[in-house]
Parts: C-alpha cells; structure tokens; sequence
C-alpha cells in the first residue's frame, strides 16, 4: 500500500509502523530513495496493547490524509480451536494485532481528519471475514469485526467527508500466504494494491480485484452459505494434515540425524 499510494500522491508523507526496527529503517532509506518522499518511522509491537501514546506522540505534527490499517496476523496452519498451540497467548495477540490495532489507530487518526473533513481510512479485512471459516475461526471472526467496523463507522462519518473503506481479499501472494508465484487469481500485492485504490470512494466494502469480486460474488450469493462453511473446513483440514504430516516427517529426519552425530 505504502509504495502504489505514495506513486500516485505526489509529496505524500508517509507514516510507517511496524515491529522490526532494522525492517524500518530500511523501508525509510528505499522509500526515501525511491520516491523522494519524507517518511516517518514508528516501531512498536502490535500485538501489546500499552503502544498508542508511543504512536500519538509519534504522529504529532503530521496532517493524516490516509491510514491504512493493514497490520495482520493469521494462523501458521489451520487448526482446531482448543489444539491452538499457547492458545491464550494466541487469543490476546491476535486480537490485538487484528482487532485492537484498528479501533485505536482510528482513535488516533480520525479526530483530525473530521476536523478538516477530509480523510481516507483503508481498513484491510479479509475474504475470511466475510463467513466463519473453520479451522481459522480466530482470525476469520477477527476479519468480520474489522468489516463491520468499517461499514459501520463509514456511516457514521460519510456525511463529514471521510471515507472509510472495508478491503476484503482473498488469496496474495504475501508472507503470510506463502504463496510464491502469481496467477491471475493470486495477485502480486503490487496488482491487488493498484487495484483496489481504484475502488476507494466508490465502494464502501470492496473485494477489490475483479476475479475476488467474483469469487465474493459466488461464495455469497450463489452458493449456500453451510455449503461453504462446510468445504472451507474440508480444505482446512486436508491443510492441516498436510502440515502435520511435513512436520512429523521434519522431526522424524532431525531426530535421526541427531542420533548418527
Ligand atoms: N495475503 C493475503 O492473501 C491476505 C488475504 C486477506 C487479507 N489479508 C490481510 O492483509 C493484511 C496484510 O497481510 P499480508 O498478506 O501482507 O501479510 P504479511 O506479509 O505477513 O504482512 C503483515 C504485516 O503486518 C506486520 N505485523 C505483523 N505482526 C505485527 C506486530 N505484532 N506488530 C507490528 N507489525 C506486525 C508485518 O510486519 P513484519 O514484516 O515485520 O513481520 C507485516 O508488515 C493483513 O491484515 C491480512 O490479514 C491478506
């Protein structure tokens, strides 16, 4: 999002946050150097709850034209909710990277844009929160709450000219996903991003690239809903096993090469 929306908005000043303090600086030099851009960097752990007077006091001064809450973390493999490995931890650091990050980011942000009643807040959801997915139930109910408070709070502000947006992708080729090669229907971040600006302003809950928007289409309107809650849970399983199974076999061949030294 940072590199396709400081393409387009010339002398944008952008505002990176992020944990990695070394991942920081080296986005600052690039986008410093690429774009010829002043950037601001902020390093905090999302995942703690105690990090919003850390981003206050870093943003002052700025004039926030656009936050884009993208911030987001999602299981290492699908798994049954009570299998969860540190499943407390699990429960509070999700939340809070998926759910907290965005109510308080908003928090921060959005006072200044209903002043000068203008403002874009880009709020990334999922296509998983767009129905329970099984076996990703944390993080796909962590999606629908970022989607309801999009689509609500758009409501409340749309008539002082701010625009908030639901973003709900399915599948890019991320860190996340692990996906390494593109196809059309697994879009490079660079493709989905230029796609889905295109949508802001115009739609309020987007899947923004036309082959998600036709997939949204069919898994909400064409097929039943039990229908696909019932399939996403048998790809999440033939998943897991999968995952299980490399990882037993990993262990297996660690162990014995463990046992030749
Ligand atoms: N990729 C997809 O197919 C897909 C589909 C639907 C929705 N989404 C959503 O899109 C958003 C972006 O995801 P992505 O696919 O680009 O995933 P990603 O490559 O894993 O990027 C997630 C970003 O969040 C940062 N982050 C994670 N935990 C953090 C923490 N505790 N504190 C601070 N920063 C943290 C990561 O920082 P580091 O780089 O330092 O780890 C990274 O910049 C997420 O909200 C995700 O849920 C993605």
């Amino acid at each position: 999002y940072c590199s396709v929306v400081t393409h387009l908005v010339v002398g944008l000043f952008s505002t990176i946050i992020n944990v990695n303090e070394v991942i920081l600086k080296n986005i600052f030099i690039a986008k410093k150097h690429q774009f010829k851009v002043e950037t601001r960097t902020i390093a905090v752990d999302f995942g703690r709850s105690d990090i919003y007077e850390k981003i206050d006091a870093g943003l002052a001064g700025l004039e926030i034209g656009v936050l884009v809450n993208n911030v987001g973390v999602s299981y290492s493999y699908p798994e049954y909710y009570l299998h969860i490995p540190d499943l407390d931890n699990f429960i509070t650091y999700m939340i809070n990277v998926n759910i907290t990050s965005v109510c308080q980011m908003t928090r921060l942000v959005l006072p200044r844009m209903a002043e000068r009643s203008k403002g874009v807040i880009l709020n990334i959801s999922s296509a998983s929160g767009m129905y329970p997915v099984p076996l990703l139930t944390v993080y796909s109910a962590s999606k629908a709450f970022v989607d309801f408070f999009s689509r609500g709070l758009q409501e409340e502000y749309r008539r002082q000219g701010i625009i908030i947006q639901s973003v709900l992708p399915f599948f890019v080729v991320t860190k996340m996903t692990r996906i390494k090669k593109p196809t059309f229907d697994k879009p490079t971040p660079e493709r989905y991003v230029a796609a889905e600006l295109s949508t802001v302003g115009l739609q309020s809950q987007t899947n923004g690239y036309f082959p998600h928007a036709v997939m949204g289409w069919i898994t909400t309107k064409v097929v039943p809903i039990n229908i696909v809650i019932f399939l996403g849970a048998a790809m999440n399983r033939v998943q897991r096993t999968g995952y299980l199974n490399r990882r037993r076999l990993r262990e297996q061949k660690n162990g014995a090469s463990l046992k030749s030294d």
